[in-house]
Protein backbone atom coordinates (compact mmCIF):
# COMPACT_ATOMS: atom_id res chain seq x y z
CA UNK A 1 0.00 0.00 0.00
CA UNK A 2 1.28 3.23 -0.71
CA UNK A 3 1.88 6.09 1.62
CA UNK A 4 -0.80 8.38 0.24
CA UNK A 5 -3.74 4.92 0.38
CA UNK A 6 -2.35 4.23 4.11
CA UNK A 7 -3.04 8.13 4.80
CA UNK A 8 -6.69 7.59 3.56
CA UNK A 9 -7.23 4.77 5.08
CA UNK A 10 -5.98 5.88 8.57
CA UNK A 11 -8.48 9.15 8.02
CA UNK A 12 -11.42 6.90 7.56
CA UNK A 13 -10.10 4.56 10.23
CA UNK A 14 -9.82 8.47 12.60
CA UNK A 15 -13.06 9.25 11.18
CA UNK A 16 -15.08 6.01 12.39
CA UNK A 17 -13.91 6.16 15.68
CA UNK A 18 -14.67 9.57 16.38
CA UNK A 19 -18.61 9.05 14.58
CA UNK A 20 -18.83 5.74 16.63
CA UNK A 21 -17.74 7.08 19.95
CA UNK A 22 -19.78 10.25 19.93
CA UNK A 23 -22.74 8.12 18.86
CA UNK A 24 -25.44 7.13 22.17
CA UNK A 25 -25.26 4.36 22.49
CA UNK A 26 -21.69 4.08 21.54
CA UNK A 27 -20.80 1.97 18.51
CA UNK A 28 -17.62 0.42 16.61
CA UNK A 29 -17.18 -1.71 13.59
CA UNK A 30 -15.98 -4.93 13.68
CA UNK A 31 -13.83 -4.57 10.56
CA UNK A 32 -11.58 -2.32 12.67
CA UNK A 33 -10.76 -6.02 14.71
CA UNK A 34 -8.63 -7.30 11.98
CA UNK A 35 -4.91 -5.52 12.31
CA UNK A 36 -1.72 -7.93 12.35
CA UNK A 37 -2.71 -9.09 16.19
CA UNK A 38 -6.32 -9.23 15.29
CA UNK A 39 -5.70 -11.39 12.23
CA UNK A 40 -3.57 -13.47 14.72
CA UNK A 41 -6.17 -14.09 17.56
CA UNK A 42 -8.75 -14.15 14.75
CA UNK A 43 -6.79 -17.60 13.87
CA UNK A 44 -6.78 -18.28 17.17
CA UNK A 45 -10.44 -18.06 17.90
CA UNK A 46 -10.77 -20.79 14.59
CA UNK A 47 -8.84 -23.32 16.40
CA UNK A 48 -10.67 -23.27 19.75
CA UNK A 49 -13.11 -26.08 20.19
CA UNK A 50 -15.43 -23.68 21.24
CA UNK A 51 -15.61 -22.35 17.98
CA UNK A 52 -17.74 -24.54 16.12
CA UNK A 53 -17.83 -22.87 12.77
CA UNK A 54 -14.75 -23.45 11.34
CA UNK A 55 -14.67 -27.27 11.81
CA UNK A 56 -18.59 -27.31 10.63
CA UNK A 57 -17.51 -25.99 7.78
CA UNK A 58 -14.46 -28.21 6.94
CA UNK A 59 -16.61 -31.07 7.42
CA UNK A 60 -19.17 -29.87 5.13
CA UNK A 61 -16.89 -29.23 2.31
CA UNK A 62 -14.90 -32.31 2.98
CA UNK A 63 -18.30 -34.35 2.97
CA UNK A 64 -19.34 -32.36 -0.22
CA UNK A 65 -16.62 -31.02 -2.77
CA UNK A 66 -17.66 -33.60 -5.14
CA UNK A 67 -21.51 -32.79 -5.54
CA UNK A 68 -20.40 -29.35 -5.87
CA UNK A 69 -17.82 -30.40 -8.65
CA UNK A 70 -20.63 -32.17 -10.19
CA UNK A 71 -22.60 -29.74 -10.05
CA UNK A 72 -20.28 -27.26 -12.39
CA UNK A 73 -21.56 -30.51 -14.91
CA UNK A 74 -17.63 -31.15 -16.58
CA UNK A 75 -17.76 -27.36 -18.48
CA UNK A 76 -14.65 -24.82 -17.27
CA UNK A 77 -15.46 -22.67 -14.68
CA UNK A 78 -14.02 -19.88 -12.65
CA UNK A 79 -14.12 -20.58 -8.91
CA UNK A 80 -14.00 -16.69 -7.06
CA UNK A 81 -13.65 -16.31 -3.45
CA UNK A 82 -14.62 -13.28 -2.01
CA UNK A 83 -12.80 -12.28 0.93
CA UNK A 84 -10.55 -15.39 0.65
CA UNK A 85 -8.45 -15.10 4.26
CA UNK A 86 -5.34 -17.62 4.61
CA UNK A 87 -7.57 -20.05 1.86
CA UNK A 88 -7.28 -22.99 4.57
CA UNK A 89 -10.94 -24.29 3.63
CA UNK A 90 -11.22 -23.39 0.58
CA UNK A 91 -7.98 -25.70 -0.06
CA UNK A 92 -10.06 -28.67 0.72
CA UNK A 93 -12.08 -27.89 -3.02
CA UNK A 94 -9.01 -26.82 -4.31
CA UNK A 95 -7.39 -30.11 -3.92
CA UNK A 96 -10.30 -32.45 -5.54
CA UNK A 97 -10.70 -30.31 -8.05
CA UNK A 98 -7.27 -30.50 -9.16
CA UNK A 99 -7.50 -34.50 -7.86
CA UNK A 100 -10.38 -34.63 -10.88
CA UNK A 101 -8.48 -32.58 -13.04
CA UNK A 102 -11.52 -30.37 -13.30
CA UNK A 103 -10.84 -27.19 -16.13
CA UNK A 104 -11.03 -24.02 -13.59
CA UNK A 105 -9.59 -21.12 -12.44
CA UNK A 106 -9.11 -20.18 -9.01
CA UNK A 107 -9.52 -16.29 -8.04
CA UNK A 108 -9.20 -15.05 -4.82
CA UNK A 109 -11.01 -11.27 -4.54
CA UNK A 110 -9.68 -9.36 -1.50
CA UNK A 111 -9.06 -5.59 -1.01
CA UNK A 112 -5.28 -6.81 0.90
CA UNK A 113 -2.74 -7.33 -1.82
CA UNK A 114 -0.58 -8.68 1.07
CA UNK A 115 -3.22 -11.16 1.96
CA UNK A 116 -3.17 -12.08 -1.48
CA UNK A 117 0.45 -12.02 -2.22
CA UNK A 118 0.70 -14.32 0.62
CA UNK A 119 -2.15 -17.06 -0.48
CA UNK A 120 -0.95 -16.87 -3.89
CA UNK A 121 2.25 -17.68 -2.82
CA UNK A 122 1.08 -20.95 -0.61
CA UNK A 123 -1.08 -22.17 -3.32
CA UNK A 124 1.54 -22.00 -6.50
CA UNK A 125 3.93 -23.79 -4.01
CA UNK A 126 1.70 -26.76 -2.89
CA UNK A 127 -0.14 -26.90 -6.06
CA UNK A 128 2.47 -25.62 -9.11
CA UNK A 129 -0.40 -26.86 -11.93
CA UNK A 130 -3.02 -24.88 -9.91
CA UNK A 131 -4.79 -22.57 -12.29
CA UNK A 132 -4.67 -19.05 -9.87
CA UNK A 133 -4.65 -15.49 -10.37
CA UNK A 134 -5.76 -12.56 -7.81
CA UNK A 135 -7.85 -9.59 -8.46
CA UNK A 136 -7.33 -7.06 -5.95
CA UNK A 137 -9.74 -4.85 -4.70
CA UNK A 138 -14.02 -4.10 -4.03
CA UNK A 139 -15.77 -6.58 -4.42
CA UNK A 140 -18.56 -5.27 -6.76
CA UNK A 141 -15.90 -3.79 -9.04
CA UNK A 142 -14.13 -7.16 -9.47
CA UNK A 143 -17.40 -9.10 -10.02
CA UNK A 144 -18.20 -6.56 -13.16
CA UNK A 145 -14.98 -6.46 -14.25
CA UNK A 146 -15.62 -10.19 -15.14
CA UNK A 147 -19.22 -10.14 -15.71
CA UNK A 148 -17.58 -8.38 -18.93
CA UNK A 149 -14.74 -10.39 -19.71
CA UNK A 150 -15.08 -13.82 -18.76
CA UNK A 151 -17.27 -16.47 -20.74
CA UNK A 152 -17.01 -19.35 -17.57
CA UNK A 153 -19.74 -20.16 -15.57
CA UNK A 154 -18.78 -18.75 -11.99
CA UNK A 155 -19.39 -19.95 -8.27
CA UNK A 156 -18.64 -17.45 -6.08
CA UNK A 157 -17.85 -18.55 -2.75
CA UNK A 158 -18.90 -16.36 0.34
CA UNK A 159 -17.63 -18.64 3.23
CA UNK A 160 -17.04 -18.65 6.74
CA UNK A 161 -20.42 -16.93 7.85
CA UNK A 162 -18.80 -13.72 6.84
CA UNK A 163 -22.64 -12.88 6.18
CA UNK A 164 -23.56 -12.62 9.61
CA UNK A 165 -21.91 -9.24 10.30
CA UNK A 166 -24.52 -7.62 8.33
CA UNK A 167 -27.80 -6.95 9.48
CA UNK A 168 -30.70 -8.50 7.72
CA UNK A 169 -31.51 -5.11 5.70
CA UNK A 170 -27.40 -5.19 4.49
CA UNK A 171 -27.02 -8.65 3.96
CA UNK A 172 -29.87 -8.36 1.62
CA UNK A 173 -28.76 -5.54 -0.39
CA UNK A 174 -25.11 -6.76 -0.49
CA UNK A 175 -26.77 -9.66 -1.95
CA UNK A 176 -29.22 -8.10 -4.48
CA UNK A 177 -25.74 -6.30 -5.59
CA UNK A 178 -23.71 -9.15 -5.75
CA UNK A 179 -26.64 -11.17 -8.56
CA UNK A 180 -26.57 -7.94 -10.27
CA UNK A 181 -22.87 -8.90 -11.33
CA UNK A 182 -23.38 -12.58 -12.17
CA UNK A 183 -25.31 -14.11 -15.03
CA UNK A 184 -28.04 -16.26 -14.26
CA UNK A 185 -26.09 -19.65 -14.12
CA UNK A 186 -23.43 -18.41 -11.98
CA UNK A 187 -23.72 -20.24 -8.37
CA UNK A 188 -22.87 -18.73 -4.98
CA UNK A 189 -21.81 -20.83 -2.01
CA UNK A 190 -22.77 -18.71 0.98
CA UNK A 191 -21.92 -20.07 4.63
CA UNK A 192 -24.51 -19.48 7.19
CA UNK A 193 -23.92 -20.21 10.84
CA UNK A 194 -27.43 -21.64 12.17
CA UNK A 195 -29.69 -20.84 15.28
CA UNK A 196 -29.14 -23.28 17.64
CA UNK A 197 -28.83 -24.51 21.40
CA UNK A 198 -28.08 -20.77 22.60
CA UNK A 199 -25.43 -21.78 24.96
CA UNK A 200 -23.36 -23.37 22.06
CA UNK A 201 -23.85 -19.94 20.62
CA UNK A 202 -22.68 -17.89 23.61
CA UNK A 203 -19.65 -20.29 24.42
CA UNK A 204 -18.54 -19.61 20.86
CA UNK A 205 -18.29 -15.53 21.41
CA UNK A 206 -17.69 -16.17 24.88
CA UNK A 207 -14.51 -18.75 25.85
CA UNK A 208 -13.21 -19.74 29.45
CA UNK A 209 -10.07 -18.75 27.86
CA UNK A 210 -10.81 -15.33 26.87
CA UNK A 211 -9.36 -14.78 23.70
CA UNK A 212 -12.93 -13.93 22.03
CA UNK A 213 -12.21 -11.06 24.79
CA UNK A 214 -8.86 -10.62 23.66
CA UNK A 215 -9.87 -10.35 19.96
CA UNK A 216 -12.29 -7.69 20.72
CA UNK A 217 -10.40 -5.69 23.57
CA UNK A 218 -7.48 -5.58 20.75
CA UNK A 219 -10.00 -3.01 18.87
CA UNK A 220 -8.68 -0.44 21.88
CA UNK A 221 -4.96 -1.27 21.78
CA UNK A 222 -5.35 -0.43 17.60
CA UNK A 223 -7.16 2.87 18.42
CA UNK A 224 -4.16 3.72 20.90
CA UNK A 225 -1.63 2.70 18.65
CA UNK A 226 -2.57 3.97 15.68
CA UNK A 227 -4.49 6.82 16.70
CA UNK A 228 -2.49 7.81 19.50
CA UNK A 229 -5.05 7.25 21.91
CA UNK A 230 -4.95 6.49 25.97
CA UNK A 231 -7.56 4.09 26.27
CA UNK A 232 -6.39 1.86 29.70
CA UNK A 233 -7.67 -1.60 28.28
CA UNK A 234 -8.10 -3.26 31.80
CA UNK A 235 -10.59 -0.73 32.56
CA UNK A 236 -12.63 -2.57 29.85
CA UNK A 237 -14.37 -5.81 29.24
CA UNK A 238 -15.79 -7.77 27.19
CA UNK A 239 -19.59 -8.93 27.08
CA UNK A 240 -21.78 -11.43 24.53
CA UNK A 241 -25.33 -11.60 24.22
CA UNK A 242 -27.66 -13.68 22.40
CA UNK A 243 -31.09 -13.27 21.35
CA UNK A 244 -32.85 -16.63 20.00
CA UNK A 245 -35.86 -14.51 18.29
CA UNK A 246 -33.57 -12.73 16.02
CA UNK A 247 -30.22 -14.65 15.92
CA UNK A 248 -28.67 -11.57 16.76
CA UNK A 249 -25.14 -12.55 18.70
CA UNK A 250 -23.34 -9.30 19.67
CA UNK A 251 -20.52 -8.49 21.35
CA UNK A 252 -19.98 -5.01 23.56
CA UNK A 253 -16.86 -3.37 25.24
CA UNK A 254 -18.22 -2.70 28.45
CA UNK A 255 -16.65 0.22 30.61
CA UNK A 256 -16.20 -0.84 34.09
CA UNK A 257 -15.65 2.59 35.77
CA UNK A 258 -16.46 5.88 34.77
CA UNK A 259 -13.85 7.32 32.67
CA UNK A 260 -12.52 9.58 30.04
CA UNK A 261 -10.46 8.89 26.95
CA UNK A 262 -8.52 10.89 25.05
CA UNK A 263 -7.43 10.28 21.23
CA UNK A 264 -4.77 12.64 19.93
CA UNK A 265 -5.08 12.07 16.26
CA UNK A 266 -8.45 13.38 16.65
CA UNK A 267 -7.67 16.04 19.83
CA UNK A 268 -10.93 14.74 21.49
CA UNK A 269 -12.03 12.99 24.67
CA UNK A 270 -14.79 10.34 24.94
CA UNK A 271 -16.44 9.70 28.35
CA UNK A 272 -17.55 6.62 29.67
CA UNK A 273 -19.83 6.11 32.77
CA UNK A 274 -19.09 2.81 34.61
CA UNK A 275 -20.55 0.08 32.80
CA UNK A 276 -21.35 2.29 29.53
CA UNK A 277 -20.89 -0.48 26.80
CA UNK A 278 -19.72 0.17 23.01
CA UNK A 279 -21.62 -2.18 20.24
CA UNK A 280 -18.73 -3.72 18.68
CA UNK A 281 -19.94 -6.81 16.70
CA UNK A 282 -22.92 -8.61 15.08
CA UNK A 283 -23.28 -12.44 14.08
CA UNK A 284 -26.44 -13.25 12.84
CA UNK A 285 -27.50 -16.58 13.33
CA UNK A 286 -29.88 -17.94 10.70
CA UNK A 287 -32.78 -20.70 10.17
CA UNK A 288 -33.46 -22.56 7.01
CA UNK A 289 -36.56 -20.55 6.36
CA UNK A 290 -34.40 -17.54 6.91
CA UNK A 291 -31.65 -18.12 4.39
CA UNK A 292 -35.08 -18.96 1.65
CA UNK A 293 -36.16 -15.86 2.03
CA UNK A 294 -32.79 -13.94 1.95
CA UNK A 295 -32.07 -15.98 -1.32
CA UNK A 296 -35.46 -15.32 -2.91
CA UNK A 297 -35.66 -11.89 -2.16
CA UNK A 298 -32.30 -11.11 -3.51
CA UNK A 299 -33.11 -13.12 -6.87
CA UNK A 300 -31.39 -16.01 -6.07
CA UNK A 301 -32.68 -19.92 -6.25
CA UNK A 302 -31.37 -22.42 -3.60
CA UNK A 303 -30.09 -25.02 -5.12
CA UNK A 304 -29.04 -26.97 -1.87
CA UNK A 305 -28.02 -26.72 1.51
CA UNK A 306 -25.37 -28.44 2.67
CA UNK A 307 -25.07 -29.25 6.20
CA UNK A 308 -22.80 -30.48 8.58
CA UNK A 309 -23.44 -33.65 11.14
CA UNK A 310 -25.19 -31.56 13.76
CA UNK A 311 -26.48 -29.64 11.35
CA UNK A 312 -24.68 -26.23 13.04
CA UNK A 313 -23.98 -24.86 9.87
CA UNK A 314 -24.89 -24.34 6.23
CA UNK A 315 -23.32 -23.95 2.83
CA UNK A 316 -25.86 -22.76 1.15
CA UNK A 317 -25.42 -22.88 -2.93
CA UNK A 318 -27.62 -20.75 -5.22
CA UNK A 319 -27.98 -19.71 -8.51
CA UNK A 320 -28.63 -16.44 -10.06
CA UNK A 321 -31.78 -17.17 -11.34
C1 LIG B 1 -15.29 -13.79 10.86
C2 LIG B 1 -17.38 -12.69 11.10
C3 LIG B 1 -17.30 -15.04 10.77
O1 LIG B 1 -18.75 -13.57 13.54
O2 LIG B 1 -18.18 -15.64 13.86
C4 LIG B 1 -15.42 -14.71 15.79
C5 LIG B 1 -15.82 -13.17 13.71
N1 LIG B 1 -15.99 -12.68 16.17
N2 LIG B 1 -15.48 -14.53 17.11
C6 LIG B 1 -17.92 -14.48 13.49
C7 LIG B 1 -15.74 -13.52 15.18
C8 LIG B 1 -15.80 -13.30 17.35
C9 LIG B 1 -16.55 -14.20 12.90
N3 LIG B 1 -16.62 -13.90 11.42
Amino acid sequence: MSSTDLAIQNTTFAKDIQEGLSKSPKELSSKYFYDAEGDRLFQEIMNMPEYYLTDAEFEILSTYKDEILQLMEGVPFEMLELGAGDGTKTKILLEHFLDQQADFRYRPIDISQNALDGLVGDLKKAWPSLNVSEVQGDYFKALNKMKLEASAVKLVLFMGATIGNFTRAEALQFLKKLREELNPSDYLLVGFDLKKNPQTILDAYNDPAGITASFNLNLLHRINRELDANFEVDQFQHWENYNPITGETKSYIVSKVEQEVHIAAIDQSFHFDAWEAIYVELSLKYSKEEIDQLASEAGFTVIRNFYDDKKYFADSLWQAK
